[in-house]
Order: C-alpha cells, then structure tokens, then sequence
C-alpha cells in the first residue's frame, strides 16, 4: 500500500533508549502514586526495603527498622517468599489485612545472569476505581460463600431429638432408654430395625443427645450412591483424581463429619471392596483421599443402619464378618410397628399434628373404628408408611374427624392384617381386553403394591423389584402411579 509507505517515509527517527527510560519513569510514578505500599526483598525474603505507608499499615511506625526481618514478621501473610523461591511473579493477587483487600503484585528481580537475587512487590489501593467491579463481585462471592457455610451447618446439625420417638410400649421404651445409653458413649452404634422403623431419627437423636451434639452430624446413605463413586464420596479426593468431567478436589464425608457423627445408612449394602477400606478406616482412625498420598487423621463416632439382616449377610458371605463385629459394639434393635400396637394412638396424633402444622389444614382426629382398622393392618413400610396413609386420608376426607371409611378407601387389603395374603385386588374389576392392556394392569398393580410396602420410597421399591431405579421411574410416569416419597422431607 503506496500511502503507508509514504507515511512511515516521513516519520521522524525516535530516541528509543530515551522513550524506554521514559516509560519506565511514568510506570514508576503512576505506581507510586496508586500504591498502597512497596515492598523489596532479598534472595532470602528479608526485607530491604519498604515504604513508609506500607509499614505502619502492619503496625512498624519506623520503616527502617524493619530492614533485614524476614518478611513474614512484617507481613505475616505475605507471599514474597514465594517469588523468591520460584522466580516466578504473582500478578493481581489479593491479600486481605484487617478486613481491607488489597490488590498485589508481586515481581522477581533477576541479575544479569537471570538470577533471582530478590523480589518487589506493590499493594494497590483498595479504593482503585478500575478494581471496583471486581471488588463488588468478590465481596458478593465471600458473602454467598458465608451463607452456603452457614446453611451447611444448619444441615449438619441434627433434626431429631429422643423426644421425636414416640411411643411408650415396652418394645419402644426399651429403644429410648438402649439409645441414651448409646448417646453417653462413644462407641459405635449398629441400628437395625425394618424399613420405616426410624432408625434416621434415631440416628439423629442419639447425636444430638451426645457431648458431639455440636459438631456436625453427616448421614451417608451407602445404597444411593454408584459403586464407583463411593470410595471417592467416602473418603475424599485429591483434584484430577477422577478421569472425565469431574477433575475437583472433593471432601470425603468422615472428613466433614470430623469431631462429630457419620451415619452409615444402608451398611448392608455396602460392596465387598468398600467394606475391606472401611474396616481399615475404623481400625486406623485415618482416612487416605483418592488420589492423594496424605492420610488425614479423623475423629468420628460412627452410627451404621441397615434393614437387613445383617447376620444373615455375614452368613451367607455378603458381609465381612471381621466388619461386622467391629460395627456391632452397640446394637439396637428398632421393633416393626406390628410389635408396638399399643403405640398406634400416640403415633397417629403426633403424625396427625405434623401434617396439620406442615398443611396448615385443621387437625383431625380418628375415630376409634378407623384406629382399630389402622391397628389391624400390615404395615411393611411401618411408619413411614402409617404416615403415608395419614397424609391421603387428610387430603381426603372432608370433616375434621377421619373414618373407619375415609381409612378403609386407603388402605390396601386391611384384612391381611389376620395373617392371610392379599386377596386379587382387582377381582371385580373387568377383564382388560388386550394383552398389552392387561400386561399394563398388572405392572401398575405391582408397582403400586411395592410403593405401599416401602412407604413410597422408589429405591427400595426399585430393589424389590430387581429393577434400576430409572426404569422403574419412568414406569410410574408412564402408568400414571403418584409415588408418595416423603423421604426428602424432614418432619
Ligand atoms: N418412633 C417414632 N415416632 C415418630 N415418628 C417416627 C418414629 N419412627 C419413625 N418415625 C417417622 O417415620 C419415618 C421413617 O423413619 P426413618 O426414616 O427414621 O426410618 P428408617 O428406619 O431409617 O427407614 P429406612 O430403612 O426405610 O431408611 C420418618 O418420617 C420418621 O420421622
Ligand atoms: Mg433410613
């Protein structure tokens, strides 16, 4: 292009060795006047040098009489140490001195030889108009992050205390009082007991009960998580552990639950090689995070609960035995709701009072008919499910007080309670006509019946089953079944 050629033909030649040393002097001066501080170092982080401003900020009226201290003694957080070792510069870093942020910059200086013979490092004003933006988005971020800090606390604090266990049978107040003894200990506690029986709120109780009371309490259930995962979810993970998406570090549940409580939910179900580790984490009090060469050291008292029979699962070659005796220090056996009838009228007036305050619809009250069915039911899905029953018959019914028939239109098959089996519920209905039809009757059938047995949870109904969880989901939405998990919702 001729017009440009013509343009750098007239240029005047420039001074460059006079244009550098002028840039130089402007960046010096702008930095000196922007400058919070100034700080030098030598090749072993003494300081050398410091402005005047700077030192009095740290508390050092005379500058000169912090030459040659190791810069920490000035600036107790300081990372000028670190340039120095790395040769490396730290640009636009934030140092936070008595609640005030400042921004850092932090350069090494090289001899000629490329050196590193010391460092300097500049502090900004917190007040720099340009920084002000992203001031505003770390203060938000810090605040946030206090926030979550706090909700997760909350979190791991627990929701239960013994007086949320109701019941006064013999079975019942032999739990209560086996469960405060266990909150005085601090041995490991083993809870079995059917689904439904509370063993969670037992679980929370005890802690809440135990000189471990504020500290946090962190449930795990074992059967929720994919096999892969667990050991990570366990016991942490050192960043890039993982292959794939997930290269954060991640904190391991007994390391969360440190000076409190880790609750084992579904221990039964915990994988061979899971058990090996954690028996080792029991014996060792020490956990290793995946990926990491550190072992961390962990004070936690352990709760386990399992719906199965445990020593059966032992027996058969499922569960460790050497596991097992060392989870089984203090066993509680949670009895079904069939082995407390005694218990039904208490328990029906607190759940009824729960729904009623979570609704904000009236109380009601049960008759003494619809309480003799209740009493007369099975209950596979125990409390849980009692509840679930509740919570229908509630939506359902129109007076304040609940029916032998608003109960009856609930409950499947109450009889069965005598000791026989459910009858063919759908036995006056009419033949579905086709195959498919019937094929789709049966399923929803099933499905429902097994939702009902594990008080609607879709998990366990998913392993009752024999099917993934994901499968049976999509089953429910595509039957039209309305599964009532309460599980997520604490009372
Ligand atoms: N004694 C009780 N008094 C009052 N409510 C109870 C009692 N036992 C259990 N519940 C309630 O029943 C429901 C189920 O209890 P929980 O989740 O503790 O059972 P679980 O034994 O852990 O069951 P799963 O084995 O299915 O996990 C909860 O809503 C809980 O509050
Ligand atoms: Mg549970």
């Amino acid at each position: 292009m001729p017009a440009l050629f013509a343009m750098s033909d007239v240029t005047p030649q420039l001074d460059y060795a006079q244009l550098r040393a002028r840039a130089m002097e402007s960046l010096f001066g702008a930095f000196d006047s922007l400058c919070e501080g100034t700080v030098v170092v030598d090749r072993d982080a003494r300081v050398v040098w410091i402005n005047e401003r700077y030192a009095a900020r740290f508390g050092v009226a005379d500058a000169k009489r912090a030459i040659g201290k190791a810069i920490e003694e000035i600036i107790p957080t300081s990372l000028m140490r670190e340039v120095v070792r790395t040769g490396k510069p730290l640009l636009l870093d934030i140092l936070d001195v008595d609640g005030e942020s400042f921004v850092v910059t932090r350069i090494p200086l090289k001899d000629e030889r490329g050196e590193t013979i010391g460092a300097i490092g500049f502090a900004l004003f917190d007040k720099l108009q340009p920084l002000q933006p992203f001031y505003a988005r770390l203060h938000r971020l810090q605040h946030q992050l206090a926030q979550t800090r706090q909700h997760l606390a909350a979190e791991r604090r627990a929701k239960y205390t013994f007086s949320n266990y109701i019941g006064n049978s013999p079975a019942a107040a032999q739990v209560k009082q086996q469960a405060r003894r266990a909150a005085r200990l601090e041995a490991t506690v083993l809870l079995l007991g059917e689904t439904g029986t509370g063993k969670e709120l037992l679980a929370h109780a005890i802690h809440a009960a135990s000189t471990r009371a504020g500290r946090p309490f962190v449930g795990f259930n074992v059967a929720a998580i994919p096999e892969t995962l667990l050991e990570a979810e366990c016991f942490g993970a050192a960043p890039g552990a993982y292959t794939g998406a997930d290269r954060k570090a991640r904190v391991g549940k007994f390391e969360l639950a440190d000076g409190g409580t880790l609750f084992l939910d579904e221990i039964g179900d915990m994988p061979p090689a899971m058990q090996a580790k954690l028996l080792r984490v029991l014996q060792e009090s020490e956990v290793e995070p995946l990926g990491s060469n550190k072992v961390v050291k962990i004070d936690v008292r352990i709760i386990a609960a399992t719906s199965r029979d445990l020593r059966a699962e032992v027996a058969a070659g499922r569960f460790r035995a050497d596991l097992y005796y060392r989870l089984n220090v203090l066993a509680i056996n949670l009895p079904p709701l069939r082995e407390r009838i005694e218990d039904f009228g208490p328990l029906c007036d607190h759940i009824l009072e729960q729904i009623a305050a979570r609704t904000r619809l009236t109380l009601r009250e049960l008759d003494a008919e619809a309480l003799a069915l209740l009493k007369r039911c099975r209950w596979p899905g125990n409390i849980r499910e009692l509840r679930n029953v509740l919570e229908q018959a509630c939506m359902l019914a129109d007076g304040p007080r609940l029916t032998e028939a608003d109960i009856r239109g609930i409950v499947i098959a109450p009889e069965i309670a005598a000791g026989a089996e459910a009858p063919p519920a759908a036995a006056d209905r009419p033949e579905p006509a086709t195959y498919d039809a019937a094929l789709a009757e049966f399923e929803r059938e099933l499905i429902a019946r097994t939702l009902q047995a594990t008080g609607g949870k879709v998990t366990a109904a998913a392993k009752r089953l024999g099917l993934g969880r994901a499968t049976l989901y999509k089953k429910i939405a595509a039957l039209g079944i309305v599964p009532r998990d309460r599980d997520a919702s604490p009372t």
